[in-house]
């Protein structure tokens, strides 16, 4: 009998490959998602790719009456949290939309679980929990320091409330993936990053600069203490990050103990800089990249990348795919939003809205 997991946010960019990850390891998937960063086509994409349509509800997930719908009629055995906003800048600005959303969300879900009995929970949590780590690779015993946005805070504070339910002794079995910097896209170009407006990100502001949509690339910083002067991240095709998953929920689905909280670091455990990687996307895509550099951006770390043995050993994953390979599906997938008329399904979904 195939298990039933219920997928919140799952039309965003880790979301959508998590599905596909998932339905190719033989697990149903319903899809809640509010559309507020992500379009309902995706699910053209991810049926493209594996010839399954999941069922999909549009709807918020504070709304606890809505969420209540869809416990009652699915019958869920695992939940993966996405659904959350995820602008670090916006969130300084405008930090009750990011509380209300990315707690309230999770409380709402919690409550929900207890209610359905739905034991399994992966919750995505982000590294920038460790700020900037005194001692690289980041592993998992070291201190979370306190959050440099509302959005970092908001991901702080959820891990707690999973934790302190847990050991409040709520029937739930929770996983907090820790995740480092996501990138890529199916290799197939169905699916990827859709960012509305200007992108924030490193990658898509690189392959929207290499599409001619943006003059050139602002490197934030040549002046840290790195070997190049510009700052170090953990970069993780987005596939990988996918499969990360469905290895998290066959953990939890095989552990025994009614309940249990952890949280494990999802990274490939090697750190490239901001320069290698327009280097690296230069080389791999014969492209030639505008690009200048700029001062520091405010609440950027120096560097950081995982220590990930402990993925490896609980949930035995690792990460398979290298830097070529995620800057190659991204520029694939930049080059597909223009031929396959993606960015046109956009502007009409926009419209339609
Ligand atoms: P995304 O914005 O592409 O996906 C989030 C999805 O959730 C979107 O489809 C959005 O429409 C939906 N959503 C938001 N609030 C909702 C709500 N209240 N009800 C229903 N749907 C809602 O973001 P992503 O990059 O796929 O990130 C997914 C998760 O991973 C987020 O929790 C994010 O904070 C976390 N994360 C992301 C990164 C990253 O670099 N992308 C890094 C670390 C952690
Ligand atoms: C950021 C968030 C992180 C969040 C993630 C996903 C911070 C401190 N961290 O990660 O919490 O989970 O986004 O939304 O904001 N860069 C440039 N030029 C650009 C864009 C980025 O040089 O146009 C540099 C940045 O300065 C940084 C690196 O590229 O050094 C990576 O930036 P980005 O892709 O935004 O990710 P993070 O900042 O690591």
């Amino acid at each position: 009998m195939q298990k039933t997991i219920l997928v919140t946010g799952g039309l965003g960019f880790i979301g959508s490959h998590t599905v596909v990850a998932l339905q190719e390891a033989g697990y149903e998937v319903v899809i809640v998602d509010n559309l507020s960063n992500s379009f309902a086509f995706v699910l053209d994409g991810i049926r493209a790719i594996t010839g399954i349509l999941p069922r999909f509800y549009e709807g918020d997930c504070n709304d606890r009456d809505f969420m209540q719908q869809v416990f009652s009629k699915e019958k869920v055995e695992g939940v993966i949290h996405f659904a959350a906003y995820k602008a670090v800048g916006e969130s300084v600005a405008h930090p009750l939309k990011y509380y209300h959303n990315n707690l309230v969300s999770l409380i709402v879900l919690l409550e929900l679980m207890q209610q359905y009995g739905v034991a399994n929970l992966v919750f995505s949590s982000s590294c920038t929990v460790y700020g900037q780590p005194e001692h690289l690779p980041v592993d998992e015993s070291a201190p979370i320091l306190p959050a440099q946005s509302p959005y970092g805070n908001t991901k702080q504070v959820c891990e707690e409330i999973i934790r302190d339910s847990v050991q409040a002794g709520m029937p739930v079995k929770a996983l907090a993936l820790r995740y480092f910097n996501p990138i890529g896209a199916h290799p197939s170009a169905h699916i990827g990053e859709l960012p509305i407006g200007v992108p924030n990100n490193l990658v898509p502001y690189i392959t929207q600069t290499a599409a001619g949509i943006r003059p050139e690339l602002s490197i934030f910083g040549k002046d840290y203490n790195t070997p190049d002067g510009t700052c170090i991240r953990d970069f993780i095709h987005v596939m990988d990050l996918a499969e990360a998953h469905v290895k998290a929920l066959d953990y939890l689905l095989r552990q025994d103990a009614p309940s249990l909280y952890d949280y494990v670091n999802i990274g490939t455990g090697k750190g490239h800089s901001v320069l290698e990687v327009v280097q690296t996307f230069e080389q791999v895509n014969g492209i030639k990249l505008p690009y200048k550099f700029a001062p520091r951006r405010p609440g950027d770390v120096e560097q950081i990348y995982a220590k990930a043995d402990k993925a490896k050993q609980m949930l035995g994953w690792q990460a398979r795919r290298s830097l070529d390979e995620a800057l190659r599906d991204a520029w694939q997938w930049q080059k597909a939003l223009k031929e396959k008329g993606i960015l046109e399904k956009m502007q009409k979904a926009e419209a339609n809205s």
